[in-house]
């Protein structure tokens, strides 16, 4: 089947707007894990009172939330998303403030009336069909000064809190992502992120790799909380496997996370992730 960016970024829009509030519960809202990369962002752009900042697919507001507090009531803030409920969900959090604003969008369609002096991207590159366009649009609305900050998972490989189930799952059902749907780890090594965005035209390119540490629990618990936080459609299609293949399914996932289960039966992650600043 051919690839539909069109459906594929409606189908994006559909699980945001389901998970969202589930995700800022369980992830975006503690600083656990992967979200330890929300600070190291805001430092690595070296953020300062004043600054205007769009903050690109701000989901639930993590990175929007913590630069707003950094620039200050004299800088100028707007998180930008394609999903409403995950907007809704950021400014219920944030609450009113001024000079914050958030605007419903898609990445690769967008303009500002005034340009930025920092644009932030955290955990959503890899969602972009068409990336480059994502980031040319961003050169366009950033100042000639201006600096991008972006933050993507690793190789899946080096993701296991993913790839453990990810990896298991897709031999049950080979469908379970759209077909030809794009890896949402193309951009998880420090060859790829910095190709695409020198492709783009931004310069003195810098990316860091940082490997956190997540622990789920014990295999039950991750296991779980996997059923309890996945996106309906993606349910809908765990809820086609019959009990046996359900009961094999789960002892592939548990093979599968044996090198990160310690003594004491928690698991515990590494969890790799690039964190790039640019100059316009
Ligand atoms: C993993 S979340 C990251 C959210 C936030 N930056 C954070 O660090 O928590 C990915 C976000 O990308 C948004 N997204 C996906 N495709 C998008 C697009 N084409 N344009 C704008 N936002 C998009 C989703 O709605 C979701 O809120």
């Amino acid at each position: 089947m051919k690839f539909d960016p069109t459906e594929y970024k409606k189908r994006n829009i559909t699980i945001w707007n389901e998970v969202a509030p589930r995700y800022h519960k369980r992830w975006a809202s503690i600083n656990q894990g992967p979200f330890q990369s929300t600070s190291k962002l805001i430092q690595c752009l070296d953020v300062n009172k004043g600054d205007s900042v769009f903050d690109l697919a701000c989901g639930t507001g993590v990175v929007t939330k913590k630069i707003k507090q950094k620039v200050g009531s004299m800088g100028y803030v707007v998180g930008g998303d394609t999903s409403i409920t995950a907007i809704k969900t950021a400014k219920k959090w944030i609450g009113a403030q001024t000079n914050l604003d958030f605007v419903n969008m898609d990445a690769e369609n967008f303009s500002f009336s005034k340009q930025f002096d920092i644009i932030t991207c955290q955990y959503a590159l890899f969602f972009f069909p068409n990336a480059q366009k994502a980031l040319k649009n961003i050169k366009k609305n950033l100042k000639k000064t201006g600096k991008l900050g972006i933050t993507v998972h690793g190789a899946a490989e080096k993701v296991p809190f993913f790839n453990s189930i990810f990896d298991a799952v897709t031999k049950f059902i080979p469908d379970y992502a759209p077909p030809g749907s794009p890896d949402l780890d193309r951009f998880g090594t420090k060859t790829s992120l910095k190709k695409e965005v020198r492709k783009a035209g931004f310069s003195k390119i810098i990316v860091k790799k940082i490997v956190f540490k997540f622990n789920p629990g014990t295999f039950e618990d991750y296991w779980r909380n996997y059923l309890r936080y996945v996106a309906k459609p993606l349910k809908e299609k765990l809820g086609t496997l019959d009990r046996i293949k359900r009961k094999e399914l789960k002892d592939t996932v548990r093979e599968n996370v044996k090198p990160y289960t310690l003594k004491n039966k928690n698991i515990e992650f590494p969890w790799e992730v690039l964190i790039l600043t640019a100059k316009n």
